[in-house]
Formats: structure tokens, C-alpha cells, sequence
């Protein structure tokens, strides 16, 4: 286990990263266990070295290399902790991929995350993001959590409240940013467990198969058809999903823009009006398009791909572009949703 932890250097991270960027690290290691994580971190040679934390690395984009130590979290592991006749409470390893631990609990007949079936990345990294999809973001079954203190080694407990839940936003991406390293989550789930159908898609797509009483297998089916309709698959087209988050604007702004463009679709947000990306980038005529091997997808605008040898810089200037096309015509800022590093 701790001593046997290989380090290996000048390290490759093509595999580990979905966007497919051939980025080095200096240093690299899988850990399997809290443990073994804490282990490695204590070793002297790695102290004061800068460090990464990956998952599936279906968030990230390599900017550069990576002059540090890429510790990536191979944390295994599924466990009922608690069953009671409405709930259960599922802890995962954030090691477990994400897509897989959905698939098992419809199987077991668990509802709760059927929406976010075929998310790309790790169980670790769904709360550092609060993943969303179809109507249903992580927060809604999220539990607890635990994570490692990486001055410390002492592994914390974080409960719904502590984690400071947004959109595509938590206190991981905020104050403890590069501070914890999850370990493990806990999900409540439910037993009998109420549908989430209002998403447009999702909705258009039931009733054009005629289905009036959803499973939650039924959900997780269809959204994983709409998904595969409109979003790349990793393994067959680099991409790290949406690659900006939807902006959300103030009601003045709104009021600005639907003048300018009454077509403009919005959805009412706790923190304003929230505008698609997608659209926005759209209109500006980026679907499609591409300059050498960085690309923006056929299907969706939001999402921008790699042919094969993009290079991190060559992914950022075009999202530069979109960025400044979609300024200049509408006068909206978008924001990575990706970590750039
Ligand atoms: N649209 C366009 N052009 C496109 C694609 C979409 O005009 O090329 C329009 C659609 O007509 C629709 C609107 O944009 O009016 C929204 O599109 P969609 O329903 O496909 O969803 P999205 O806002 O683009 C968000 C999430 C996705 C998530 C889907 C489904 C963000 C940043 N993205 O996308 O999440 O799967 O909703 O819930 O919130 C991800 O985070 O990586 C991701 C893929």
C-alpha cells in the first residue's frame, strides 16, 4: 500500500483526460484508499510540490503541463449504509465512475439520480461541480461527503449545508479549492421515489413514445438517448461536455436583449434569468465550425471537441473567440464552466 505507491514521472495524461490534451505531469500516482492518499502526501519528496487531483478527468483542460505531482483517485468502493422503507443512504468511493454507480442503482430499483445518467468523470468529482442534468442536480440526493485535508491528512465530514451548493458550483470550487481531496459520497436515495419529468427534452421525448408511467429506468433510458443525440461520446471525440456554463443575466440585461432579440429563449433562475449558451454561440454561427483539430460540436453548440491533436492553447483560443463573438453581438460574458490548469 503506502510505500508501494508508484510515482511515476514525466507522465503522460492523454488517457486521463476526455478532452484527449497530451499535457505532461512531472510527477504522477494512482492511490486506491484515504490512506494511501495520506501516505503519499506525508513523503517529503512531494511536500512542497504543487498538486492536482484528478477524477475522470471529464472537467479539466490542460492548458500547459503540469509541474507538480497529478494524484489520480482510484478510491473504489459501494456500500449500503443506512435502509430504511423510504430511503437508503449509498456511500460511494469518488474513485467509482459515475455513470456505472446510476446504472446500479436503477437496478436495485433506487430513483434519485436517473436524470444524470451518462454523465462522463468520477463520483468524486459530481458534488465538486454539483453536476446537473435533465431538471435534477446532485445537491437534490446529496448526503455527506468525505475528504481528505491535504496540509493536514485528516479526513473530514461535509454535510449538504457545508458544501455550498450553486449552479455547477460548490465551496470546492471556491474557498477550499485545491484544499480537500474527496474520498468518499454519500447519496440519499429513494425507495419510492418521485419522477423528475419537467425538462422540455425529456418531456417531448415521453410522450412521443407514449409513455404515461414512467420508470425511473424508463428516465434514465431516455435521457440517455437524448444524451447520445446531442452530446459527443468521450471515448470517440475528445470533449468536456458543455464547456461554458448558461449565463445568468440580471432582468435589466434581460430586458436589453429580448429587445434586441425577441427570440432569445430563458428560464427563470433564482439568481436572475438564466440564457443558453448554446444558443447565444449559436447565433453566432460557431456550430460546426473548426480550425485545425479544435473544433466546436455538429450537434451542440456548447460544446467544443478535439479531432485528435488539439493542443490546450489551441481549445482556449477558439474558446476566446466564441467568447468574444458572443460579447460583441449580445453584450453577455460567458465563464468556462471547465477547469482550466
Ligand atoms: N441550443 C441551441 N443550439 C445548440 C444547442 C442548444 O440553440 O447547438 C438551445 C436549445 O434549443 C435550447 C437551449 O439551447 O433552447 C438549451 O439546450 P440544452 O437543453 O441542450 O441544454 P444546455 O443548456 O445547452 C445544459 C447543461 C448540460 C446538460 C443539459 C441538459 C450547462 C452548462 N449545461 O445544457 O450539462 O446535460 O443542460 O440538462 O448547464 C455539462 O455540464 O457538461 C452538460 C453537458
Amino acid at each position: 500500500m503506502s510505500d508501494t505507491t508508484e510515482v511515476k514521472e514525466h507522465f503522460d495524461l492523454t488517457e486521463y483526460n476526455t478532452m484527449g490534451i497530451s499535457a505532461k505531469s512531472r510527477y504522477f500516482a494512482s492511490v486506491t484508499s484515504a490512506n494511501e492518499l495520506r501516505q503519499l502526501l506525508l513523503k517529503p519528496d512531494y511536500k512542497l510540490v504543487p498538486k492536482l487531483v484528478l477524477g475522470g478527468g471529464s472537467n479539466i483542460l490542460f492548458a500547459n503541463d503540469f509541474e507538480g505531482l497529478v494524484i489520480h483517485l482510484d478510491i473504489k468502493g459501494r456500500e449500503m449504509i443506512e435502509k430504511t422503507d423510504d430511503h437508503i443512504l449509498w456511500k460511494l468511493g469518488s474513485g467509482e465512475d459515475w455513470h456505472e454507480s446510476v446504472i446500479r442503482a436503477i437496478d436495485k430499483g433506487w430513483g434519485g439520480i436517473e436524470n444524470l445518467s451518462l454523465i462522463p468523470g468520477s463520483v468524486g468529482a459530481a458534488p465538486i461541480q454539483n453536476i446537473g442534468a435533465y431538471g435534477v442536480e446532485l445537491e437534490q440526493v446529496f448526503h455527506s461527503l468525505e475528504a481528505l485535508d491535504l496540509d493536514t491528512g485528516v479526513l473530514k465530514t461535509f454535510k449538504h449545508a457545508d458544501c455550498k451548493f450553486g449552479y455547477r458550483d460548490s465551496i470546492f470550487k471556491n474557498e477550499l479549492k485545491g484544499k480537500y481531496v474527496i474520498t468518499s459520497v454519500t447519496l440519499n436515495l429513494k425507495k419510492d421515489h418521485e419522477l423528475n419529468t419537467e425538462y422540455r427534452a425529456l418531456s417531448e421525448k415521453l410522450e412521443e413514445k407514449g409513455i404515461t408511467e414512467p420508470t425511473i429506468k424508463d428516465i434514465s433510458d431516455l435521457v440517455i438517448e437524448i444524451r447520445r443525440s446531442k452530446l459527443p461520446d468521450p471515448a470517440e471525440l475528445g470533449n468536456t461536455g458543455s464547456f461554458f456554463k448558461n449565463p445568468v443575466i440580471t432582468e435589466t440585461e434581460f430586458k436589453r436583449l429580448k429587445k434586441d432579440h425577441p427570440e432569445v429563449p430563458n428560464y427563470p433562475d433564482k439568481d436572475g434569468i438564466k440564457i443558453p449558451a448554446a444558443w447565444l454561440i449559436d447565433q453566432c454561427g460557431w456550430k460546426g465550425e473548426r480550425f485545425g483539430d479544435a473544433g466546436v460540436h455538429k450537434m451542440q453548440a456548447l460544446v467544443l471537441v478535439n479531432y485528435g491533436n488539439a493542443t490546450g492553447a489551441d481549445i482556449i483560443g477558439l474558446a476566446e473567440k466564441i467568447r468574444a463573438s458572443v460579447h460583441e453581438k449580445f453584450s453577455v460574458a460567458l465563464t468556462p464552466e471547465v477547469n482550466i490548469v
